[in-house]
């Protein structure tokens, strides 16, 4: 099974460019640029990767992120990234970034964009890793700020492909940001928001109704609702599900309480995402193989899951036709 999810053509679509900084990497940026971290070695970092909520997750995210300065810092965690696409056979990848999350600290749109289409076009052309960007708002700032951030991106609108929502959930529902969904949607951007994470499955009801996305991130709490789950199943709804994520969370106790395979069974358009892999402990096909391990993904289920990661891509059909007929051939081989 770990061959085959090696081999098999992968799409993730819910990453956070910000979740992929390295211990490592974080440490020798604070040298680089003389920054204080609290700890006092890469080993320490990585000891302090216990979470017990969305939130004491985010705290530490945020405060990692003030290692990235200049454009080579950004250039450097976004190629590291994609040379992990690479490694792990994820063809296509379609990452979200936190914009306020720099310019917040007076880091500009033009150093992020610009360290992140450096890597983007040499991934390109050197490791034929397509890639789409997406650009998430952060729920625990107003949507005035969300509106500021939008017309800020105007110079690199030709970069982004769609626009997410994330950030500490609870207490910010997504009816908060309907207006510059409304807006964002004229201007012709795909839309996404996290929903049904830690929040109610009510979140993701608003996300539907309010924003009008095309996916939910996470949604593994529409389980409690029959009647959301009769929605999302007839009109194929993508959640873009974080195995290992959901465990760091603690939104489960355990891996084998995990609903994913419950909610693939009821025919819902699920499939497994990383998240933020640095934090938690594992990239893509780690998360396949969390669920090999516990709860016995069948080889048939992973075709499945990775069949629904290429069809719920923003990618044009006949790209996704394309690689669903090679998942097709791998599957039929193996
Ligand atoms: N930002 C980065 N990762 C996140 C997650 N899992 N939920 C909400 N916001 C996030
Ligand atoms: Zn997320």
């Amino acid at each position: 099974m770990l061959n085959l999810i090696q081999r098999l053509p992968k799409a993730e679509l819910h990453l956070h460019i910000e979740g992929t900084l390295e211990p490592d990497l974080m440490w020798r940026l604070a040298q680089k640029h003389n920054i204080e971290l609290p700890f006092d070695s890469v080993e320490a970092i990585r000891r302090a990767y216990q979470f017990d909520s969305l939130q004491s997750f985010l705290d530490l995210y945020y405060q990692g992120a003030n290692v990235l300065l200049d454009e080579d810092d950004f250039y450097e965690l976004m190629w590291a990234y994609l040379l992990v696409c690479k490694k792990q056979n994820i063809v296509h990848t379609e990452i979200m970034f936190d914009p306020q999350t720099h310019t917040e600290r007076g880091i500009p749109f033009s150093v992020f964009m610009s360290g992140f289409d450096r890597a983007i076009a040499k991934a390109e052309q050197e490791l034929g890793v397509s890639v789409y960007l997406i650009m998430s708002f952060l729920r625990h700032l107003s949507e005035e700020a969300a509106i500021d951030t939008l017309f800020a991106a105007a110079p690199y609108y030709s970069m982004i492909k769609a626009v997410g929502l994330d950030s500490s959930e609870r207490g910010n529902p997504p009816a908060k940001f309907e207006r510059v969904f409304a807006q964002s949607s004229a201007l012709g951007f795909k839309l996404v928001a996290h929903a049904g994470e830690e929040g109610p499955p009510n979140y993701i009801w608003q996300a539907i109704k309010h924003l009008n996305v095309d996916r939910i991130d996470h949604g593994v709490r529409s389980a409690e609702d029959s009647e959301l789950m009769l929605y999302l199943q007839e009109h194929q709804m993508p959640l873009t599900v974080c195995p290992l994520s959901n465990l760091k969370l603690r939104v489960i106790d355990k891996m084998e309480e995990h609903n994913i395979l419950d909610l693939l069974s009821r025919g819902i358009n699920v499939m497994v995402n990383s998240d933020d892999p640095s934090y938690f402990g594992g990239y893509l096909n780690e998360n396949y193989a969390a669920l090999v391990h516990s709860l016995s993904l069948s080889k048939e289920q992973l075709i499945e899951l990775v069949f629904n990661s290429i069809r719920a891509s923003f990618l044009p059909n006949e790209m996704k036709g394309k690689w669903l007929d090679e998942i097709q051939r791998i599957a039929q081989e193996a």
